[in-house]
């Protein structure tokens, strides 16, 4: 009997880096893993991995920018398993730009992706999340909490997230639902390859957090007795870059 028998869980963002890693786990603790992004190729491969090690993660290519298809997604969660036990938004978008002169398409689809559509995919799951006492997790950023030069909107965006997740959980504790924010420092991912890159920095991705280590302290965090919450986590590379 695994910890997660019988749970249905949803992660967003799944097809790479900290999404996957939590998907995996999930799996491996005995959930059911549905797995949303973007990309379907690379959410079958995070399909193998987590039925490597024999658990179920049905793949749910869908772009969470548009309301259409998040509306489709709760609602198939509906007819096939009338329960969210779990529900992990990690699916995120990174620009860089002074704000003199960032393009403001480039805050249109970071807003889109990083607050508006966490937004949309809790309010359309939250019946279900309801029925089962679930709990939602916000994969958040060092960015959500302190804004440097240069990430003016991704900052904005996760500082948004920040105060959803907290206005969502004095929202819905009284129904059973917990809620955790993790508030990420350079972890060894695509988008954090991509940072790098932006940044002219050599990319030494074994000095960073390792997706499999936010993994392990999340899940940790969902497995706690219900008499108590975590709300958040804060999670910063033993090296640090400044
Ligand atoms: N890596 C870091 O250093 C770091 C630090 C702080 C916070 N974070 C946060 O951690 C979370 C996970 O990021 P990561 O580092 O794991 O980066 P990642 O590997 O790039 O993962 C981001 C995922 O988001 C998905 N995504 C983007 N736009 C989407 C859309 N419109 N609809 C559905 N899925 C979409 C992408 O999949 P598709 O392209 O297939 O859609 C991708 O799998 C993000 O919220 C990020 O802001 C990361």
């Amino acid at each position: 009997m695994k910890p997660l028998d019988g749970a249905v869980a949803l992660v967003t963002g799944a097809g790479s880096g900290v999404g996957r890693a939590i998907a995996v786990a999930l799996g491996g603790l005995g959930a059911t893993v549905v797995l949303v992004g973007r990309d379907a190729a690379r959410l079958h491969e995070t399909a193998d991995e987590v039925e490597a090690s024999g658990g179920q993660a049905p793949s749910r290519p869908t772009d969470l920018t548009h309301d259409e298809a998040v509306r489709g997604l709760a609602e198939d969660l509906r007819r096939k398993y009338r329960q969210l036990d779990i529900l992990v938004h990690s699916a995120g978008l990174f620009a860089r730009g002074e704000i003199a002169v960032a393009p403001i398409t480039d805050f249109d689809t970071q807003y889109r992706t990083n607050l508006r559509a966490p937004f949309l995919l809790t309010q359309h799951t939250l019946p279900l999340l309801e029925a089962c006492r679930g709990q939602i997790v916000f994969i958040n950023s060092s960015a959500g909490i302190t804004a440097g030069p240069g990430i003016s909107q991704y900052a904005a965006t996760k500082h948004g997230l920040k105060a959803l997740a907290d206005s969502l959980r004095a929202e819905v504790n009284s129904k059973g639902i917990r809620v955790l924010s993790v508030y990420l420092g350079r972890t060894a991912t695509p988008m954090q390859e991509y940072v790098h890159r932006l940044e002219g920095r050599e990319y030494h991705p074994q000095q960073l957090i390792q997706p499999n280590d936010v993994a392990s302290t999340v899940t940790s965090a969902l497995l706690t007795p219900y008499t108590a919450e975590v709300t958040d986590l804060y999670i910063r590379p033993m090296r640090k870059i400044t």
